[in-house]
């Protein structure tokens, strides 16, 4: 290949049809190809723009350039940044980066003093803060999106804080929970996410710039000033340190990834609870789509699609590591693979979770159907247990045993436990009265689990009262 590539096109022969005539074959344009990040790193444009105004007055107030200069500098950011909001800033792939092409637009704009702005600066240093500011906002957006999600499952596990509805282990029936139980479940999972963004974010909160190529910078630069005006705690202590790690988008890949697995439990249960045969919930057709040929049909698409990101999500965090993993200090170029991954894992984790709250919020249980799953299965044999050990003072192991008999006889005869007579019960156990039948409905299953966290509806509500008063 290199050999052919470094003939000229016409000298090239069957070698050129190689490339499909997308190159002229000249290693420059195969090192252009590789190299450039522009097409993607522009997504760095309003953290690359953030970070050279901070380093500017920096600059200007340490006297390392004139201010004349420095304003100068700043005005054509300013230019810059209207272009790029604009849409009409020239991107050219022959400046590599966002950070060149901007360098080079100013100076297109202001003449050669824009050359002074990347006094005491390195492209390491510069990506290494854009970067971070970008991670750092991807972050504070998950955290947010996480308390929305949180507030649309809190709005419906009030409605259906009393709901009955199976609860399964095994995903088989277990004992009865409600509705507002199990979505109050989710809500802890993604209140658990939202704190590792929040852990992540405390600890990326410092600021790289100013540590240069990689050694640090003999000009009298105040990195506390730049590090205070980008919102960071306080500048990285180690110049190395500071433009070689990416630990920062691991952490933050790695709390995607977890949010993703959690996104993605959920997504399943709404795809087992609207099959018919469940039929537990309904969507509207806001968040369902229809078939071409099977006019019946009404796929949850949007749960499917979430409960797939992880893959996506997971996928970026195993790139990034991989990357990472055996790099030698300082930086090197392999680390320009950061990007894509990490912008990749955020897109799709934050269209998940906006379209998991809007699903949230769209959807109404059939609680008829809920309750009557509920009571299915002999769910309540473990209250029938508990009233023999309460009740008659068994050891709960012969309680087992005897309830073990008395589902078998149920079983049987086709009925529900409840639906057993007393000379029925009393046939297995002689002690029992008929003030076991008050344990053996699903509510008073429920409502008798008033534990610290348990099912009852009177805890759920308490539940759901704190998480109302956190989110406030
Ligand atoms: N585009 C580069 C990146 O994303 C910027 C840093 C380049 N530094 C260098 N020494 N070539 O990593």
């Amino acid at each position: 290949m290199t050999d052919n590539a470094s003939k000229s096109p016409a000298a090239n022969g069957q070698g050129q049809a190689m490339w499909g005539g997308r190159f002229s074959a000249k290693p420059a344009e195969l090192m252009q190809a590789i190299n450039v990040s522009i097409g993607f790193d522009k997504r760095l444009w309003a953290q690359d723009l953030a970070g050279s105004r901070a380093h500017a007055r920096m600059l200007i107030s340490q006297g390392v350039i004139a201010s004349s200069d420095g304003e100068e500098i700043l005005e054509g950011l300013a230019r810059i940044e209207d272009e790029l909001t604009t849409g009409t800033f020239p991107f050219r792939d022959e400046y590599e980066d966002i950070h060149m092409n901007i360098e080079a637009r100013l100076r297109e704009l202001i003449g050669p003093t824009a050359g002074r702005l990347h006094t005491a600066r390195s492209r390491n240093d510069q990506v290494a803060v854009d970067f971070r500011l970008w991670v750092r906002d991807a972050a504070d957006r998950s955290a947010a999106q996480l308390e929305a999600l949180q507030k649309a499952l809190l709005a419906q596990a009030e409605t259906y804080a009393d709901a009955l509805m199976p609860g399964f282990t095994h995903l088989q029936p277990a004992q009865p929970v409600t509705f507002g139980h199990h979505l109050m479940a989710y809500v802890e999972m993604f209140g658990r996410d939202a704190g590792r963004f929040r852990d992540a974010r405390a600890r990326m909160n410092e600021c790289p710039l100013g540590a240069a190529a990689l050694a640090g910078s003999p000009f009298p630069i105040d990195r506390h000033q730049t590090a205070a005006s980008l919102g960071f705690d306080r500048p990285t202590a180690n110049s190395l340190d500071s433009v070689s790690s990416r630990d920062f988008a691991l952490e933050a890949l790695s709390a995607a990834s977890i949010t993703a697995t959690h996104l993605s439990r959920l997504a399943e249960e709404i795809v087992l609870w609207t099959t018919p045969m469940f039929g537990f919930i309904k969507l509207t057709d806001a968040f369902t789509t229809g078939s071409s040929i099977m006019p019946q049909k009404k796929n949850p698409d949007a749960a499917e699609l979430i409960r797939a990101k992880v893959g996506r999500i997971l996928g970026s965090l195993t790139t990034l590591t991989v990357v990472m993993k055996g790099l030698p200090l300082a930086y090197s170029k392999d680390m320009q693979e950061d990007k894509v991954p990490t912008f990749e894992a955020f897109d799709a984790l934050e269209l998940s979770l906006l379209a998991m709250a809007g699903m949230i919020a769209d959807l109404t249980p059939n609680t008829e159907k809920m309750a009557a799953a509920a009571g299915a299965g002999f769910s309540t044999a473990t209250d029938l247990a508990d009233w023999l050990v309460r009740e008659l003072n068994m050891p709960f192991r012969d309680a087992h045993h005897v309830t073990g008999s008395a589902v078998k006889a149920a079983e049987t005869k086709g009925v529900d436990l409840a639906e057993l007579s007393l000379a029925e019960f009393q046939a297995i156990e002689p002690r029992i009265t008929d003030g076991v039948y008050a344990v053996l409905t699903p509510a008073a299953s429920a409502a008798s689990r008033m534990s610290y966290g348990g099912t009852a509806p009177a805890q759920v509500r308490a539940q759901i009262a704190r998480w109302k008063e956190t989110l406030a």
